[in-house]
């Protein structure tokens, strides 16, 4: 509704992982790179941890979409599943959509695949999102999947991405094994008060070069402060700001406005 009143071309503080909008704050742009290098290097085992709202969804897209043609690729991104059902998902993403159900013929029609698929030269990757919720038996699973390998090379790439709760789980004795197979680990963290800044000032512009818009340095410094530098209720109280701001007829966004809307977000309302 306030799009026209600022003079943007979409709301800019949409909470989706809109690859479009990704600030790459030195952090972000650490993690790609590492797993572009874990991806090339055909690390077996790699994680990204991050607390809730932290950008690691919207990352992996940004990655995946700048996966050429030389990786086949399977996202789960629901992965409360049995072990069955997510070797089955696997393989579909991969094309390979079997109607035999044993737990046997799914592995061995996956291990086909990916030895073909190294063959010709391509790697194949399994990323699963919310890893924090994949079950014991479903997380061992993916440890058996990281053994296809050739003499040289893993033929199977297994990226897991999750909130802490995940290193709950792999703290485990029975995990063990799979621990040891982690060649990569890469964290994303909230973003600090000047990114906070850029971060804001970025996604603006984005929604719309020629807006009339302006967040005033306490404000931002305000924004910081109740969003912890979290990039999603940074989102969340900059939308409440823009239309609080909007009803007022006012286009300039003030540390008052900002506590004013903080006081409307569900973060505050639930949490009391
Ligand atoms: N670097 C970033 N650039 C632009 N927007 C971001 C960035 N990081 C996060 N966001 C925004 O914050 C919101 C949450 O991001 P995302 O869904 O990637 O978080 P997450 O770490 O996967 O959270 P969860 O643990 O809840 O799944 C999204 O709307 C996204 O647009
Ligand atoms: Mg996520």
């Amino acid at each position: 509704m306030y799009c026209e009143f600022f003079g943007f071309h979409e709301k800019p503080f949409n909470v989706t992982p809109d690859t479009r909008y990704l600030y790459l704050s030195p952090l972000h742009q650490g993690v790609l790179d590492t797993l572009r290098y874990g991806i090339h290097e055909r690390k077996g085992f790699m994680l990204l941890t991050g607390e809730v709202g932290t950008g690691k969804t919207l990352s992996l897209r940004a990655l995946l979409n700048e996966l050429g043609d030389t990786v086949e690729t399977s996202l789960i991104l629901n992965p409360q599943l049995s072990r069955l059902e997510l070797i089955k998902t696997i393989n579909r993403d991969f094309g390979k959509d079997l109607k035999r159900n044993s737990f046997k013929e799914q592995i061995d029609c996956l291990n086909q695949f990916v030895l073909q698929s190294g063959n010709e030269g391509r790697n194949a990757l399994v990323i699963i999102d919310e890893a924090q919720n994949l079950s014991m038996e479903a997380l061992e699973m993916t440890r058996l999947l990281s053994n296809l390998e050739t003499e040289t090379h893993k033929l199977l790439q297994i990226l897991l991405v999750g909130q802490p709760e995940l290193y709950g789980k792999l703290a485990t004795q029975e995990m063990r094994q799979l621990r040891q197979r982690i060649q990569i680990h890469c964290q994303l963290r909230p973003l600090d008060l000047d990114q906070t800044e850029h971060y804001i000032t970025f996604r603006i512009q984005k929604a719309g070069p020629d807006s009339r818009v302006a967040f005033e340095k306490s404000a931002v410094a305000r924004i910081f402060h109740r969003s912890k530098g979290t990039p999603r209720l940074i989102n969340t109280l900059c939308d409440f700001c823009l239309v609080a701001s909007y009803l007022k007829g006012s286009r300039v966004i003030t540390r008052s406005l900002v506590d004013e809307a903080f006081h409307e977000t569900p973060e505050y309302t639930i949490a009391l």
